[in-house]
């Protein structure tokens, strides 16, 4: 396993501390993720009993694969924890997430949880977010006018930068487990996070951004130095 990894799985498993029998799981997407949830599995194979919602097709095959029982929404409305990567985080908690393509269906699990808690290795903290190209998902119809928007409304709360159309392995536009396409911004450090997550809200070309304010109630930080944990477990 690459030292990279064993930090995520570091994290994953001081997550996993948080799992209690019967809870309802929000299961989220990427490498970080899936440390998570391969550790969640052989859990459930001793016996642990949870049920899990995936947010992406990606985690539900893997999730399928180890044997977590698995819900979707409109069985679970309402779920206990979720446990999810980051792309970055800031010290007041505020995420971008969306670099896997999932973060529609993560914004809509975070959102329905009691808690999220995100799992990531130190490379992820800054002091100021905007190093991550800002994914931002969107429909199809008009994606060009979208983006013209989507420039305006980033200018107007300070954040100017090239807004690339995401391609797949393929070079073709890499379309989300919703349907959509995603565009990155690369706009550099973010001024004012609230107003452009409320000016990208507002868009209505845009389905939803990856700016994630007030979803992470703590986030589990492995670094060389061993885990850190930001905010309340709690
Ligand atoms: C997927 C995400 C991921 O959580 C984010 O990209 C972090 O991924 P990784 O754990 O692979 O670094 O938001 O949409």
């Amino acid at each position: 396993m690459s030292k990279a990894d064993e930090l995520k799985r570091q994290a994953a498993a001081k997550a996993l501390e948080l799992v209690e029998p019967g809870m309802r799981l929000g299961l989220g997407t990427g490498s970080t993720a899936v440390q998570f949830v391969e550790l969640l599995g052989a859990r459930v194979a001793q016996g642990l009993d949870v049920i899990g919602v995936a947010t992406s097709e990606r985690t539900r095959v893997q999730a399928q694969s180890l044997g977590i029982p698995l819900a979707d929404l409109d069985d679970l409305p309402e779920l206990d924890l979720t446990i999810d990567g980051t792309d970055e985080f800031d010290p007041d908690l505020r995420l971008i997430k969306g670099g896997g393509g999932a973060l529609l269906r993560e914004k809509i699990v975070a959102a329905a949880s009691r808690r999220m808690v995100v799992i990531t290795d130190a490379s992820k903290a800054v002091k100021r977010l905007g190093k991550f190209p800002l994914p931002v998902e969107i429909n199809r119809f008009g994606a060009e006018a979208t983006r013209h928007l989507i420039a305006r409304e980033a200018a107007a709360a300070g954040s100017n930068g090239p807004i690339a159309l995401r391609k797949d392995a393929a070079g073709q536009p890499f379309v989300t487990d919703g349907g959509h396409y995603i565009f990155d911004c690369a706009f550099g450090i973010i001024p004012a996070p609230e107003d452009l997550a409320a000016r990208l809200s507002a868009v209505p070309g845009v389905v939803e951004h990856g700016l994630f304010i007030g979803y992470a109630r703590a986030v589990i930080s492995a670094g060389a130095e061993g885990v850190t944990i930001y905010g309340s477990l709690a």
